[in-house]
C-alpha cells in the first residue's frame, strides 16, 4: 500500500494508537450500558496499553458511594462483562486508585458546581491538562436536562489551553425526526458540533470500519458496487434475544424500525453504497452519508403493502411471546421484526433494492451485509450446472466476523459440472490479536477527537426524515398487519416476497 494511502487510513482509524491522558467522565453509571459496555472497555483498553497516562475515571450517578464501593462495583461489572478473561487483577490493584465517583442528582445545578469543582481538583492532582470526556449514558428522558445544567456549570468548554470538551451521546437520538431535531438544538446550545461524538456502535465493529478500507483502498470490489452488477443487497441484522427481561418498556416506544434500522441498519447501507469521500476525513465521509441517505426513497403510501412487512414474536416453547414481557401492553402492535425494501435515486444504485430486515427472538444472531451480483449474462456454463447461485460478496459483522467471496468453480474431474465455491477471509485466523469490542473501539477514538465513526447531526436527521416518511407511509396505508412469528424462528415468512422472484431468498441466518 503506497505509504500516503497508509498514512491517510491510519490517522483516519487512529486505532492501536494511545488516546491523550484525561479525565473520563460517566454520567449513568450505576446504569446497564456502564456495567456492561463502558467500564469492561475501559479495563480492556488499560490492559491493552491505549490509555493514555494517567487516565482517570469519575463515575456520576444518582446514588451515594464512596470511591472504595464504586471500585467494587466496576470491578463486578468487568467480571462479568469483559471479553478478556480472567480479570488482571495486578493491573486492577494499580488502575482502580484512579476510579473516583460523584454524587449527582441530574436537576440539582448544585451538584454541577461540585462537580465542576471535583474535576478542577482531580485535573490538578493528576494533571490532566483540562482533558475532559464527558460520557453521557443517561436515559433520553434525562438527557436534554443534563446538556443543559453542564452548560450552567460551566462544563462544556476547555477551562485552560490545551485542554479540550468532549461529550459523547448514546442513542436514541429522538423519536421522530421533530425530537432528533430538538436534541440537536439543546446540543447545539452547549457545545460545538466537533464537540459532540454520538455513538452508534455498529461502526465501531471491526468489520464495519474496515468497509471503508474493502472499498476504498481496494480496486477490485468498488468497480462492480453499482446498478451494472449488483441484482440486489440484502442487509439483516438478526438478534436471538427478545426483551431481556428489562427492554420492553422501551421496545414499546421503539419498534424494530426506530430502534434498528434508523441507526444500524441505515448505517450499514450507506457505509457499502455511498460514494467514495474527496479524503478519509471525517467531515468527508460524513457528508457522503449524507448525500446518501437523502438519496434513499421513502416507499409511499402505495408502495408500503408490497415493500415492507411488519412482525412480531409469539410465545414458542419457553420463550414468552413479546406481549408477555414485562412492560409490554397484551395487545401491543409494536413490531419486533421489519423487513423492508429501499431503493436509491441515484445514477449509482437506481433500480436496486436494498433489502433490510431486523428481528428480535429469531433462531439465530447473526448481523451481514450480501451483496448479490447480476448473473453472467452471455449464460456460457447455462448447461453445465442448474443449481449454481448467484455470486455473492458476503460481509460478516457477527458471527465470525470476516468478508466471503462466493463465486461459481469447476467439480474438479473431467466434467465441467460448476459448483459455488466460497473464498473466505475470517478475522479470527487472520490476525492474531482478537478483534476489539466495539466500544473499546468508540472511546478511544472520542478520547483522541477522531470522529469518523460517530454520527453527525445531520446524518441523524437524515435517517430520521426516511423513517418518518416509512412511518408516514405506513400509517396513511393503516398499518401493515402485524404478522406473529413463533419465536425461535426465521421470522414472517412473507418476507420472502419481498425478493420478487421466487428463486432469489434470503441468505439463511
Ligand atoms: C441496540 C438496540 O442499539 O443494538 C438493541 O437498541 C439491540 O435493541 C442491539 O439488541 C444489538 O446490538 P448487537 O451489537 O448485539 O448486534
Amino acid at each position: 500500500m503506497p505509504r500516503r494511502d497508509r498514512n491517510q487510513i491510519e490517522q483516519a482509524f487512529l486505532w492501536g494508537q494511545q488516546a491523550p491522558p484525561c479525565i473520563l467522565v460517566i454520567f449513568g453509571v450505576t446504569g446497564d450500558l456502564a456495567a456492561r459496555k463502558i467500564a469492561p472497555a475501559i479495563y480492556n483498553l488499560a490492559r491493552s496499553g491505549q490509555l493514555g497516562e494517567p487516565t482517570i475515571v469519575l463515575g456520576v450517578a444518582r446514588r451515594p458511594l464512596d470511591d472504595v464501593q464504586f471500585r467494587a462495583e466496576m470491578l463486578r461489572a468487568i467480571t462479568n462483562h469483559s471479553h478478556s478473561q480472567p480479570i488482571d487483577q495486578e493491573l486492577w490493584r494499580r488502575f482502580s486508585p484512579r476510579w473516583h465517583y460523584q454524587a449527582l442528582q441530574a436537576d440539582n445545578e448544585g451538584d454541577y458546581l461540585a462537580l465542576a469543582q471535583r474535576l478542577g481538583e482531580l485535573d490538578a492532582r493528576y494533571k490532566t491538562g483540562g482533558r475532559r470526556l464527558l460520557y453521557l449514558a443517561v436515559g433520553p428522558d434525562i438527557l436534554q436536562k443534563v446538556v443543559c445544567n453542564l452548560r450552567q456549570g460551566g462544563l462544556h468548554k476547555p477551562q485552560r489551553p490545551g485542554g479540550f470538551v468532549r461529550v459523547v451521546v448514546e442513542k436514541p437520538f429522538g423519536w421522530d425526526l421533530p425530537s432528533a431535531r430538538q436534541l440537536n438544538r439543546c446540543l447545539r446550545r452547549a457545545f460545538r458540533e466537533n464537540q459532540v461524538f454520538r455513538i452508534d456502535h455498529y461502526l465501531g465493529k471491526e468489520s464495519v470500519g474496515n468497509l471503508l478500507v474493502l472499498r476504498f483502498a481496494n480496486t477490485v470490489i468498488e468497480p462492480l458496487l453499482n446498478r451494472r452488477y449488483v441484482d440486489h443487497v440484502q442487509i439483516t441484522a438478526a438478534e436471538t434475544v427478545g426483551m431481556e427481561g428489562r427492554r420492553g418498556a422501551y421496545y414499546e416506544q421503539a419498534g424494530a424500525l426506530r430502534d434498528m434500522v434508523q441507526s444500524h441498519l441505515l448505517q450499514l447501507m450507506a457505509l457499502l453504497a455511498m460514494e467514495a469521500p474527496a479524503r478519509l476525513s471525517a467531515g468527508d465521509i460524513h457528508d457522503r452519508k449524507v448525500e446518501f441517505l437523502r438519496a434513499i426513497a421513502p416507499p409511499t403510501a402505495r408502495q408500503v403493502a408490497r415493500r415492507t412487512v411488519r412482525g412480531q414474536y409469539a410465545p414458542s416453547g419457553e420463550f414468552p411471546g413479546y406481549r408477555q414481557e414485562l412492560g409490554v401492553s397484551g395487545d401491543s402492535e409494536v413490531e419486533t421484526y421489519v423487513a423492508l425494501s429501499l431503493f436509491v435515486r441515484n445514477r449509482r444504485w437506481a433500480g436496486v433494492p436494498f433489502h433490510l430486515r431486523t428481528g428480535k427472538a429469531l433462531a439465530a444472531k447473526s448481523s451481514r451485509i450480501v451483496v448479490v451480483f447480476k448473473r453472467e449474462a452471455a449464460g456460457m456454463f447455462r448447461e453445465a450446472c442448474d443449481v449454481r447461485g448467484p455470486n455473492c460478496l458476503v460481509i460478516r459483522i457477527y458471527p465470525d466476523e470476516g468478508i466471503g467471496l462466493i463465486i461459481d468453480g469447476k467439480v474438479p474431474g473431467p466434467s465441467s459440472i460448476l459448483r459455488p465455491m466460497n473464498l473466505n477471509f475470517r478475522y479470527g485466523e487472520a490476525f492474531e490479536a482478537a478483534s476489539p469490542e466495539a466500544y473499546e473501539h468508540l472511546l478511544a477514538d472520542a478520547m483522541s477527537g477522531e470522529a469518523t465513526l460517530f454520527l453527525r447531526n445531520d446524518e441523524v436527521e437524515a435517517s430520521w426524515n426516511l423513517i418518518d416518511g416509512i412511518r408516514t407511509s405506513w400509517i396513511a396505508a393503516g398499518l401493515p398487519k402485524l404478522i406473529l412469528y413463533p419465536a425461535g424462528s426465521s421470522g414472517p415468512e412473507q418476507a420472502d416476497r419481498l425478493l420478487g422472484d421466487p428463486y432469489k431468498h434470503w441468505h439463511p441466518l
